[in-house]
């Protein structure tokens, strides 16, 4: 099952109740959250009491609660982690670059009732998966460089989406593999062939005048996948 995982990056900061409920109204399965610190990453956004104040919104018109998926581009990561969880995230991934104990990370965002999972950067290599997969629930997968949404995506992430792919069906898990950065309705499909399951796209929904009109052609590329 595809899930499309709109990133809030792009919404308008000012209205952002709002724009998490229309965006999910018009289909998205996950609302993802970035929070970057300027330290991590050259930029600052969001942080917990932001998490906290859409944590409402993350509700379908019926009733059904939508995962709030935060990636963290910060260093240090453990105290944001317990923060974020505690505002209310359902999914917490972070850079493995960027904390020191990556085993003990992943158990701390599990023992928050948490899933938890590993971001790779463009560059980065999947080898330490080997060590931890048993503790993973998401492999997200940056298809740019992160720090600023509207980017270009980075074709060497299909090969990289082949190999994860291949990773986690060895487990027999039910691990998703997340992908962000630069996708489009035009190069969803690409991205899902590779083995992709879970779409992050910031910039190709909310820039868009009609979200649903978005979203629904998303699906409708991925339906001969
Ligand atoms: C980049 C962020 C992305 C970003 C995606 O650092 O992690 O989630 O918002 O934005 P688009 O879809 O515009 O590339
Ligand atoms: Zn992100």
């Amino acid at each position: 099952m595809y899930r499309i995982a709109p990133s809030i990056l792009s919404a308008d900061f000012a209205a952002l109740g709002n724009e998490v409920r229309a965006v999910i109204d018009a289909g998205a399965d996950w609302i993802h959250f970035d929070v970057m610190d300027n330290h991590y990453v050259p930029n600052l956004t969001i942080g917990p009491a932001v998490a906290a104040a859409i944590k409402p919104h993350c509700v379908t018109s019926d009733g059904k609660p939508v995962p709030l998926d935060v990636h963290l581009m910060v260093q240090p990561v453990d105290a944001l982690a317990v923060a974020f969880a505690k505002a209310g995230a359902d999914l917490i991934t972070f850079h493995p670059d960027a904390e020191t104990h990556v085993d003990r990370t992943l158990q701390l965002i599990r023992d928050q009732g948490c899933q938890a999972g590993l971001v790779f950067n463009p560059a980065m290599p999947l080898d330490i998966l080997e060590w931890v997969i048993d503790k993973v629930d998401i492999v997200l997968l940056m298809s740019v460089n992160p720090g600023f949404g509207g980017q270009s995506f980075i074709d060497s992430t299909y090969k990289k989406i082949e190999v994860a792919r291949k990773i986690i069906d060895q487990t027999g898990r039910d691990i998703r593999l997340e992908v962000d950065g630069g996708i489009k309705v035009d190069n969803i499909a690409k991205v899902a062939a590779a083995g992709a399951d879970t779409f992050v796209a910031g910039s190709a929904i909310f820039n868009e005048p009609d979200y649903a009109a978005v979203i629904d052609a998303m699906r409708a590329n991925m339906a001969n996948v």
